[in-house]
């Protein structure tokens, strides 16, 4: 807390009034207008919450001036390079790294969870086979409410600390359900001997007609890709599973939301979006037609954007951005597609666009799902299921951005105010006089 203040007055003789201005241990103070409607009878208006500090959180900063993101205090950099995904959760949920101890009993929890109920497999046999695979996720992630009723109390930690394992340790199982159940294969259980990355990618790519051969570098590649998307402050899914959570629903249900916010093309869909973009324009030409797809992008009249640029916070080089880059490298050397045309098509796309005043001006730089299609496109993950593999990694996020809520003694259910610009009071009128 603090003794500082903020003071509001106004033009119309109203009395002034201060507000406290509290601050963190880094990055923006905040102004407290919790008092603001009682003392004023005003609120105040922000859509898009463009200054709005929604919640205190301890897990994830970002700082959008130098491009740094820190999980609980790690800079991504680090993690990325030293840790595994499921470090990464374990930090994410509880706040420390695992000691060795700590890991082992970690793993064994997520691993003895990884296989879905048999029941859930009947799910998508009611959709079509070409379904977009976040329409099955959505019904999925939420379907897993009617399965665990011994851990839907949100209110209690421990059930939430077994939900969490539980959606932890089956996204990537029902990721690879809704994958094989698109191109008719049978589904492949997963393995109790293989770590989580290796374990998904048996599931998505294995057939039960032969052995699967893990490739270390792709593994290695898809953990990362995990880590990359693990968490991200507060974003417009994590703001939505708060927002549901606070209702008290549970946690299944929560996060069923959180899949269906990041769903959309300016948020999770991006990926899908960028990779297709490139498509477009090499299907028109490749390189020699970016400076015309550019002048569309800067043609006000056009809603065409550059996909995978641009991000609410950073005004610099998204970091996440960067490590997918060098992924990209390791993954297509290692397939020996260090040639391929989508890869020199994006960086020269990417060179263009920074030497652009448009995107300069804008500060517009690529963001972390500029290079991640591209890299899945690679390692042989259908277009379609690049958000449900963001949605698998940012469970973790969620769930450990919601814990936080409910354990926070100021939060309350979610309930934002408007600024009305409809109808004043009228009655009805008979309908011969309408
Ligand atoms: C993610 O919030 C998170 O943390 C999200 C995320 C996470 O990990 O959870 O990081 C994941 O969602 C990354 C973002 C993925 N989305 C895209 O790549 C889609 C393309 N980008 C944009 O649509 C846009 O940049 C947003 C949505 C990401 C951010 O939009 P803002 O902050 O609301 O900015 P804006 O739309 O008001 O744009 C400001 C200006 C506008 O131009 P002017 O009206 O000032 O002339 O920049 C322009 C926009 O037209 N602009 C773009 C652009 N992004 C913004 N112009 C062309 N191409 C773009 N991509």
């Amino acid at each position: 807390m603090t003794d500082r203040t903020a003071t509001l007055s106004f033009s119309d003789g109203s009395p002034s009034v201060s507000f406290p201005v509290l601050s963190g241990t880094i990055g923006p103070d905040v102004i407290d207008i919790r008092s603001l409607y009682g003392k004023t009878g005003k609120f105040t208006y922000d859509p898009g919450f463009m200054s709005t500090a929604a919640c205190r959180s301890a897990i994830t900063y970002i700082d959008g001036d130098k491009g740094e993101l820190l999980y609980r205090g790690y800079a991504i950099e680090d993690l990325a390079r030293h840790c595994d995904f499921l470090d990464v959760c374990h930090l994410l949920l509880y706040g420390e790294l695992p000691d060795a101890a700590q890991r082992a009993d970690f793993d064994q929890r997520v691993t003895r969870h990884t296989m879905v109920n048999e029941q859930m497999q009947f799910f998508l046999r009611g959709f079509r086979r070409d379904a977009h695979p976040m329409a099955v996720m959505t019904g999925l992630v939420g379907a897993m409410s009617a399965f665990y009723p011994d851990s839907i109390n949100l209110h209690d930690a421990h059930q939430r600390d077994i939900s969490a394992i539980r959606l932890i340790a089956k996204m990537p199982t029902l990721v690879a359900m809704a994958y094989k159940y698109s191109v008719g294969q049978p589904y492949m259980y997963p393995r109790n001997e293989l770590a989580y990355a290796a374990n998904f990618m048996r599931m998505m790519f294995a057939t039960p007609c032969e052995d699967y051969k893990v490739n270390d570098v792709l593994v290695r590649a898809m953990d990362r890709i995990f880590i990359l998307h693990a968490d991200h402050e507060q974003n417009a899914s994590t703001s939505t599973v708060r927002l549901c959570a606070s209702s008290g629903t549970n946690p299944f249900a929560a996060i069923a939301a959180g899949v269906a916010c990041l769903w959309g093309p300016a948020h999770g869909g991006a990926n899908e979006a960028c990779l297709n973009m490139l498509y477009d324009i090499q299907a028109q030409g490749g390189v020699a037609r970016i400076g015309e797809f550019i002048e569309k992008v800067k043609d006000k009249n056009s809603t065409v954007r550059l996909m995978g640029f641009g991000h609410r916070v950073y005004k610099n080089y998204d970091p996440r951005a960067k490590l997918m880059r060098e992924t990209c490298h390791e993954v297509l050397s290692e397939l020996g597609l260090h040639d391929d045309p989508l890869f020199k098509l994006a960086m020269a796309l990417e060179k263009i666009a920074l030497e652009d005043d448009y995107f300069v001006s804008r500060k517009l730089y690529p963001n972390v799902d500029y290079y991640s299609g591209i890299v899945q496109k690679a390692i042989g993950i259908p277009v379609p299921l690049f958000t449900a593999i963001f949605a698998l990694a940012r469970t973790v996020g969620w769930i450990a951005q919601l814990n936080e809520m409910i354990a926070d003694p100021e939060y309350k259910i979610g309930r934002p105010r408007q600024l009305f610009v409809g109808a004043t009071p009228r009655t009805v009128k008979p309908i011969a006089q309408r």
